[in-house]
């Protein structure tokens, strides 16, 4: 059936795609720091759906930590058929008062680490003439992000990353696909110190949700999903717009999360 390595499979989208690669059979490498939510993850993956679940306990913001990933699965003799980079946060706050420390980890863990594990699993991917890869981006790719200016330009990254390399990789048997979600309900919002005001709390995103369009998506090779009929026009819209109105509207949605 393959093996499928998700990055961020503690919790939130990481986690309920962990869940479906395991329900459709898959055995799964699950990657985050939290040591003890991980193998509860894995625990609960063997026993309910009777698939292989291993764990790394890794933080990626480290230097290495890709390599680190690599070489494990490696040692173990983990083919790597899916490869999930989720792993990800972002920071509210104005960039003249924001830590610059925490944005370095951040830069690290949704651009440098998802790079270096795509870069390390590719090769056997093309190799096999099959696999396929789903980097977790987001809404904000297609936009500035005043007041969360770091994280938008990473997310950014990310989509233009996997739109390049979905185009190089044609016709080798290999897919890169970008999923794109709006504000989903996970522990996202804490992380990154957002206060929602009620509003945006009820219309964020089921997480199931959206994992399975994610899902279903890089199963078909499909180059960006956006969950959400909502979230498809609104980056349908921007388009028409000048981006200074763009950053503008995002200004004014952010500064109610302070
Ligand atoms: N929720 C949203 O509104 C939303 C919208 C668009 C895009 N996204 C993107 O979706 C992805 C998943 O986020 P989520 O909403 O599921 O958030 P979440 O519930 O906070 O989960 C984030 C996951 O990433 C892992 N992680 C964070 N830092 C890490 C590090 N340094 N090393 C290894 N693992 C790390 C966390 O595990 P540990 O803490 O155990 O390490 C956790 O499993 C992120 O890339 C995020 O940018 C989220």
């Amino acid at each position: 059936m393959g093996i499928a390595l998700i990055t961020g499979a503690s919790e939130g989208i990481g986690k309920e795609l962990a869940t479906l690669f395991a329900a459709a059979g898959h055995d799964v490498v699950l990657v985050a720091r939290d040591q003890a939510k991980l193998h509860a993850v894995a625990q609960s993956l063997k026993k309910n759906h009777g698939i292989q679940a291993h764990v790394i306990v890794q933080d990626l913001g480290q230097p290495h930590a890709a390599e680190t990933v690599y070489r494990t699965c490696q040692t173990n003799g983990w083919t790597i058929d899916y490869l999930v980079n989720n792993a990800g946060f972002g920071l509210l706050g104005p960039f003249t008062t924001t830590n610059l420390s925490v944005e370095a980890d951040m830069i690290t863990v949704n651009v440098t680490a998802l790079t270096q594990l795509t870069k390390l699993f590719v090769p056997h991917m093309v190799a096999s003439r099959s696999g396929r890869i789903l980097q977790v981006a987001s809404l904000a790719s297609f936009m500035p992000g005043p007041l969360m200016s770091v994280y938008y330009a990473t997310k950014a990254y990310v989509l233009s990353f996997s739109e390049a390399l979905q185009q190089e990789l044609r016709g080798t048997g290999v897919t890169v696909t970008a999923l794109c979600p709006g504000p989903t309900n996970t522990k996202f919002k804490h992380r990154a110190k957002m206060n929602n005001p009620p509003h945006v709390d009820k219309s964020a995103l089921d997480v199931r949700r959206v994992a399975q369009a994610g899902f279903n998506g890089m199963m078909k090779g499909q180059t960006v999903v956006i969950p959400g009929l909502a979230y498809r026009f609104f980056v349908f819209a921007c388009r028409f717009l000048p981006r200074s109105w763009v950053a503008r509207i995002v200004h004014f949605n952010q500064k109610q999360r302070l």
